[in-house]
């Protein structure tokens, strides 16, 4: 397959293209394949490369890189329909933006995978990047039939923003891309039409933020049912070990149901055997696997 050209910048028709390719995979694979983080760089006009094979009349396959805690995120899809004679469209695109990322001045680049495949697997290796870090979805029915112990209440927007910052970033000291959020971070999810303030439940002990859970609606999609999601739950260290995870995350699943939604889902680091041991002693089990592969790309020189 001819170098597959890579933009920085991508324009409305295009941005129309990918949100059509993303939602035309979605409906086949039953995720969509551009995280927020990545959507948000794209919708927004924010700096990104993207690398793009376009068919007649939709994108044939779309890979995108957008900078992420000093270095580089990538996501990419092949079209359902053109999945079968994959000869080499994924590899295009995903080599095109790790050129162009070379072309920046290098760095570390991570490849997130969803539902990682042989396919992908083998495509990572032959591009010397190698497996970093595993995702589950984890899923269950609601309602828990399970009690909420402890006393929340909903979000206040431009009360409440410094304090749950302080806990995200307190508890997510160790996380590459939870870890380190800024206001902006916030507040470019505040603006999304999914927002709810109601969605995020806060628990304050001792006269401080002590732990929140952010959760976020999916509408049902393609015949699907709509879930709601344990976005983000966070315990600041100092009240960590006292039952506030479970709490929290019990009271996130409380108010998804309230809401009308009767599936829950929510995505944990492999690696985190304190949250995945918590979530599946409370009734969550294993959905979809996700891998992130990464390298550190040398600039390239002479160019
Ligand atoms: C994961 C987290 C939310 C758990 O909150 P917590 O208040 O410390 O946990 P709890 O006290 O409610 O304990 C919940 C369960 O996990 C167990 N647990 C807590 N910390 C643990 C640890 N470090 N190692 C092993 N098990 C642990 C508890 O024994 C308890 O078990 P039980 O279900 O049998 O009662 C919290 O540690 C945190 O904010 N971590 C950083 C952010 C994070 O990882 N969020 C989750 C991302 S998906």
């Amino acid at each position: 397959m001819p170098a597959v050209p890579v933009v920085r910048h991508v324009d409305d028709a295009t941005v129309a293209q990918v949100a059509a390719l993303a939602d035309h995979a979605a409906a086949v694979d039953g995720y969509r394949f551009l995280s927020d983080h990545l959507w948000l760089d794209l919708a927004s006009g924010g700096e990104l490369l993207a690398a793009a094979v376009p068919g007649s009349d939709h994108l044939v396959a779309y890979a995108q890189a957008s900078p992420a805690s000093g270095g580089w995120t990538i996501e990419a899809t092949v079209h359902p329909e053109h999945r079968r004679a994959d000869d080499g469209l994924l590899a295009g695109v995903v080599q095109a933006v790790l050129d162009a990322v070379r072309h920046e001045g290098g760095g570390r680049v991570t490849w997130w995978t969803h539902d990682v495949s042989t396919n992908e697997i083998s495509l990572a290796e032959k591009l010397g990047l190698t497996a970093d870090r595993d995702l589950l979805q984890m899923r269950r029915q609601l309602p828990t039939g399970l009690p909420v112990m402890v006393e929340t209440r909903s979000f206040r927007p431009g009360a409440d923003e410094q304090a749950l910052l302080d806990v995200n970033n307190r508890a997510f000291a160790q996380h590459h891309e939870q870890g380190g959020w800024l206001l902006d971070t916030l507040q470019r999810r505040v603006r999304q039409a999914w927002f709810d303030p109601d969605g995020i439940r806060l628990h304050e002990r001792d006269g401080r933020l002590a732990a929140f859970c952010w959760t976020k609606l999916h509408d049902a999609a393609n015949g699907g049912v709509a879930v709601g999601e344990i976005y983000v739950i966070a315990v600041d260290p100092d009240f960590q070990g006292l039952g506030l995870g479970k709490q929290l995350t019990l009271a996130g699943l409380e108010s998804i149901e309230q809401r009308g939604v009767t599936a829950a889902m929510l995505y944990v680091d492999g690696a985190n055997t304190a949250a995945v041991g918590m979530y599946e002693r409370l009734g969550f089990s294993r959905a979809r696997h996700d891998r992130a592969f990464g390298t550190i790309l040398p600039p390239l020189v002479g160019d």
